[in-house]
């Protein structure tokens, strides 16, 4: 194991200064690839991607991007590893970094995520786990850039209104290293993990869990949303419907955001549920700018973990 290796498993993982440098990287490779000048630093590099949920974004942006960036994306299906039959994640991650230059993990405990980045000598990034969604709050960082402008984010006031799940424990993460502001709108008993909240508030995150989801969305530059039911909650679908009414983002709870407000909603989305069609696809969202980003944000984590490009300096 190499002691200099770096990964991408939480957004806490970059220092304030390494965040907005991969948000400007990000826009930057945004603005190259529209010009048709991709870099390609990654020609020989391949990355394994591990996925043991189902993906449609993650899975897309990270092989295209990839390829964009001249190297070569592994689709590994866990239950086609020796992983799903159960090999150990320390065994599996030393196995695979012989023969990739690094590896994406999709998967359920962010425990197995951490196991792999331990015993792996090559990057890990986390690409979802039932704690964490890293890649995407970046990408919802770099929507937010488009809209406001990249110096307003440590100024901006973002609402989150449902559950607090891997999503909003990366927002989270997010409020904390960048140091805006994060209102978390949340029935009871499906407010945010205190193990992701509680250290983000002691550090002075200016991060506040409400029960109203008028009071989150009041003045905010951002309302945000997730499903009612993650991935692997599929069961809880009836009870979480029941806790969530009353949570869906609507027109109503629109107009106590700000005039130029934006709504952001990682995908995949249940109209009707958390968010009435009449917003999601109204003039307010930013849905598949979102979706798109999500190329442009891990081409700059690729361009930094596997192909060794500094964030700083
Ligand atoms: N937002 C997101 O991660 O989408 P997928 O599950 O389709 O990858
Ligand atoms: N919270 C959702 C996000 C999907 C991208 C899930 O974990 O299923």
């Amino acid at each position: 194991m190499t002691t200099s290796k770096r990964d991408l498993l939480a957004l806490t993982d970059l220092s304030t200064a390494e965040m907005r440098a991969l948000l400007r990287r990000a826009a930057e490779l945004k603005h190259m690839q529209k010009a048709g000048n991709c870099p390609t630093p990654l020609v020989g590099r391949s990355l394994a991607m591990v996925f043991e949920k189902a993906s449609t974004r993650t899975r897309v942006s990270f092989d295209v991007g990839m390829r964009q960036l001249g190297g070569h994306p592994l689709m590994l299906r866990g239950d086609e590893l020796q992983l799903g039959r159960g090999e150990s994640a320390a065994d599996t991650a030393q196995v695979l970094g012989r023969y990739v230059d690094g590896i994406m993990v999709r998967t359920f405990g962010h425990d197995k995520i951490e196991a792999l980045a331990e015993h792996s000598p090559v990057p890990v990034i986390n690409a979802l786990t039932d704690r964490l969604h890293p890649c995407q709050i970046l990408a919802d960082l770099q929507t937010c850039a488009e809209a406001f402008g990249d110096d307003a984010l440590p100024g901006l006031r973002v609402a989150w209104i449902g559950d607090g799940n891997n999503v909003a424990h990366s927002w989270i993460n997010a409020a904390w290293v960048l140091g805006f502001e994060l209102r978390l709108a949340c029935p009871e008993g499906y407010e945010p993990n205190p193990a992701v909240l509680e250290p983000a508030v002691r550090a002075g995150a200016r991060v506040s869990v409400v029960r109203a989801p008028a009071a989150a969305a009041e003045g905010a530059h951002v309302v945000t949303t997730d499903v009612w039911a993650s991935m692997g909650q599929e069961q809880e679908q009836k009870v979480r419907e029941q806790a969530f009414a009353g949570y869906q983002v609507d027109a109503a709870l629109m107009a106590h955001a700000r005039d130029d407000a934006i709504f952001l909603h990682c995908l995949p989305a249940h109209r009707g549920e958390e968010v009435t069609a009449e917003v999601i696809d109204g003039p307010r969202s930013r849905i598949f700018d979102e979706a798109e980003n999500r190329l442009h944000a891990q081409k700059a984590v690729l361009e930094w973990l596997l192909g060794g490009r500094p964030l700083i300096g």
